[in-house]
């Protein structure tokens, strides 16, 4: 059996509770979407936008990729962020990690994997930057959770650094980009307290990060 039966199953189980509890709730959203945040999250299964945050379809604009990356040069994400901004006039971009993320991790011990290791790199810089606050945990354990932290700041930054978001700014444009990081341990979301809605704001989490004190 190659047509992966169950998962219409529930897809079709899915779309008749949703008809039962607002019927309707498909014509509504089949018009347009209306989305007010932009959601860049990381691919893992166990990180799924809507599901952790309650929220249903219609409600986020999605970006997922392998430990929740804004390259400068990654038009898939750049697309993403124009769209979001500029069409459909989303009012809040979340950067989301997430504690125990394999490409952090895998960033972290900088083993050779392929392909991905080129997109790695990118984390590789966010701890080649912070490595003396890393410098400074105790325990593997902590500078990896530290390092997915570090990393969603940096990823900000990057947000914050796109021609998009800075001429939504320039055209005083209400935005507003967040970082915050999920436990899969217990399904909760942690604000990061970074919520950056000017360019006046970036320059400050662009400092060095503590060191050792
Ligand atoms: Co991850």
């Amino acid at each position: 059996m190659r047509i992966l039966k169950k998962i219409f199953d529930q897809n079709n189980q899915w779309a008749q509770d949703m008809t039962r509890s607002d019927p309707d709730f498909f014509h509504k959203l089949s018009g347009q979407q209306n989305p007010q945040y932009l959601w860049i999250g990381c691919a893992d299964s166990r990180v799924p936008a809507n599901q952790i945050t309650g929220m249903l379809p219609g409600q986020v604009f999605v970006h997922r990729n392998i430990a929740n990356i804004v390259s400068h040069t990654d038009l898939n994400c750049l697309s993403v962020i124009q769209y979001g901004v500029e069409v459909l006039k989303i009012k809040h971009i979340i950067v989301c990690g997430h504690y125990g993320c394999g490409g952090i991790k895998a960033a972290w011990e900088d083993k050779e994997n392929g392909l991905i290791d080129n997109w790695l790199r990118n984390i590789q810089d966010v701890q080649r930057f912070h490595q003396p606050e890393l410098d400074c945990l105790q325990s593997e354990n902590e500078k990896l959770d530290r390092l997915c932290e570090l990393n969603v700041i940096e990823q900000v930054v990057n947000v914050c650094r796109t021609t998009i978001v800075r001429g939504a700014w320039q055209l005083n444009r209400e935005l507003a980009i967040h970082g915050w990081i999920y436990n899969v341990k217990d399904g909760l979301l942690k604000d990061l307290d970074i919520c950056i809605t000017n360019q006046g704001d970036i320059p400050d989490t662009l400092l060095p990060r503590m060191s050792c004190s």
